[in-house]
């Protein structure tokens, strides 16, 4: 047994704070070449040799297409409010844009019924990194004409589910899915270039905004965000150079989208150099009114000058006596407090902490008893809740927490060695095991799970 958590009243949350739990389709759902799914750059970056761990891809991922209803059940034995999924635009478009698969469709249906009918309340997100691959041999996002695609399929999405989702996010992680796919060249579509990257910013930026007019006009009442990974950014010694590629490293991974499109402008740094593919009225196409900021929030990022990227910059290491997760990710979870406080100074928005969570690469499996211990991911998320509770009494808006992940599942590049669930998935039997961390979640929160004393 660990340390029996604090309700979440205890510490300061009130009755209305929503607690949830994330996942994407790509991670979780597999299915991937059934009923009429079309491939997505993901499923061509898998066959790519040598870019994902072991080989790894996304084809049976957790099975969550087939195995929804159980995963809804384990959510609702958790106590959360609210389910945090993406749809598969390949799913529903195959090809990106044109024929419908109404096979694709029903599937969301399936799932958003049953979420509806456990009273967890469905907040979907329009794009998780799957983009149609048939769409990327058009240009994929640095075809100018990407927002319009985006916005066709935000229309079939917001039509066909929008009598029952009230809670959209139009994208996830603007700035992961563009660097490491444009100018890092480590996640698909595996390109690395300046230009590119710039292009595929602001074509991002312009399908956000048209993602939201579509949502607005179409969905009454909808509840409408877009979900930013921000992670204070700190230089990784105070030499001019790494402090100057630092804060051009930080416009690139916290500002570039959140600025846009809710300030209006790109930041300095940037601003100039993206200026070519600025048109007339893109800055008021893409600043459209939002009502909450989705913040995912992991650890804080050390960065350096880098003269072997594409910017100039990159990732530094931190401090050499910061602990860090086996995987190397920094444990400061101070950095979150910071993040939510700057986040409400700078955008004046309702923050919903959209993913927040510890990865290990260590094998976590059930014991004999069938408990999977995993303390460390414990220590990390109470802490985190600790400093979001501070965040909140030192004045950020903060109303909901979903964490990442409910499942272990298909961790890009790491593949499935890295594990991120507080949920054990046993991927030869697709066994679900509710880790130790489970449990914890589920008693601060007020689930059943969280009293089965086990
Ligand atoms: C975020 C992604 C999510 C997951 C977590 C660990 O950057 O949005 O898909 O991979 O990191």
């Amino acid at each position: 047994m660990t340390s029996p958590s604090p309700s979440a009243s205890a510490l300061g949350f009130p009755a209305d704070f929503l607690w949830g739990a994330s996942t994407s389709a790509f991670q979780v759902e597999g299915a991937a070449a059934e009923d009429g799914r079309g491939p997505s750059i993901w499923d061509t970056f898998c066959r790519l040799k040598g870019r994902v761990d072991n080989g790894d891809t996304g084809d049976v991922a957790c099975d969550h297409y087939h195995r929804y209803g159980e995963d809804v059940a384990l959510m609702k034995g958790l106590g959360v409010d609210a389910y945090r999924f993406s749809i598969a635009w390949p799913r529903l478009l195959p090809r990106g844009r044109g024929p419908v698969n109404p096979l694709g469709l029903d599937s969301y249906d399936r799932l958003i019924d049953r979420l509806l009918e456990a009273g967890i309340e469905p907040w979907a997100c329009l794009y998780h990194w799957d983009l149609p691959q048939a769409l990327q041999d058009q240009g994929g996002w640095a075809n100018r004409d990407s927002a319009g695609w985006f916005a066709d399929y935000a229309v079939l999405c917001a039509k066909r589910y929008g009598d029952r989702v009230k809670c959209w996010a139009t994208f996830n992680e603007f700035s992961v899915f563009t660097l490491f796919g444009y100018a890092l060249g480590w996640g698909a579509p595996s390109v690395a270039d300046r230009g590119e990257h710039l292009k595929v910013i602001h074509d991002v930026n312009l399908a956000h905004g048209a993602g939201v007019d579509v949502l607005r006009d179409l969905v009454p009442s909808a509840s409408i965000g877009a979900v930013h990974s921000y992670q204070p950014c700190r230089p990784e010694d105070d030499s001019p150079e790494n402090v100057e590629g630092a804060a051009l490293f930080n416009e690139l991974w916290n500002l570039a989208f959140p600025d846009a499109q809710i300030l209006g402008h790109y930041p300095p740094r940037i601003a100039r150099a993206i200026e070519p593919y600025v048109q007339a009225g893109d800055m008021a196409r893409i600043a459209r009114p939002m009502d909450w900021f989705g913040l995912n929030h992991y650890a804080p990022l050390f960065a350096k000058a880098d003269p072997s990227m594409v910017w100039g910059c990159g990732f530094g290491s931190p401090p050499a006596d910061m602990p860090r997760t086996d995987i190397g990710w920094p444990l400061q979870p101070e950095a979150f407090r910071e993040a939510l406080l700057d986040l409400t100074a700078r955008y004046r928005l309702p923050i919903y902490v959209t993913e927040n969570g510890y990865g290990t690469k260590t094998l976590e499996a059930p014991d004999e008893r069938g408990v999977v211990m995993d303390t460390a991911r414990i220590d990390y998320l109470r802490a985190c809740i600790a400093q979001m509770a501070e965040a909140r009494r030192d004045g950020a808006d903060v109303r909901g927490y979903f964490v990442w992940s409910l499942l272990d599942n298909f961790e890009w590049g790491a593949g499935y060695g890295t594990r991120f669930g507080i949920v054990h998935v046993d991927f030869a039997t697709q066994t679900r095991t509710p880790k130790e961390s489970a449990r914890w979640y589920a008693a601060l929160i007020g689930g059943a799970l969280g009293r089965s004393g086990a």
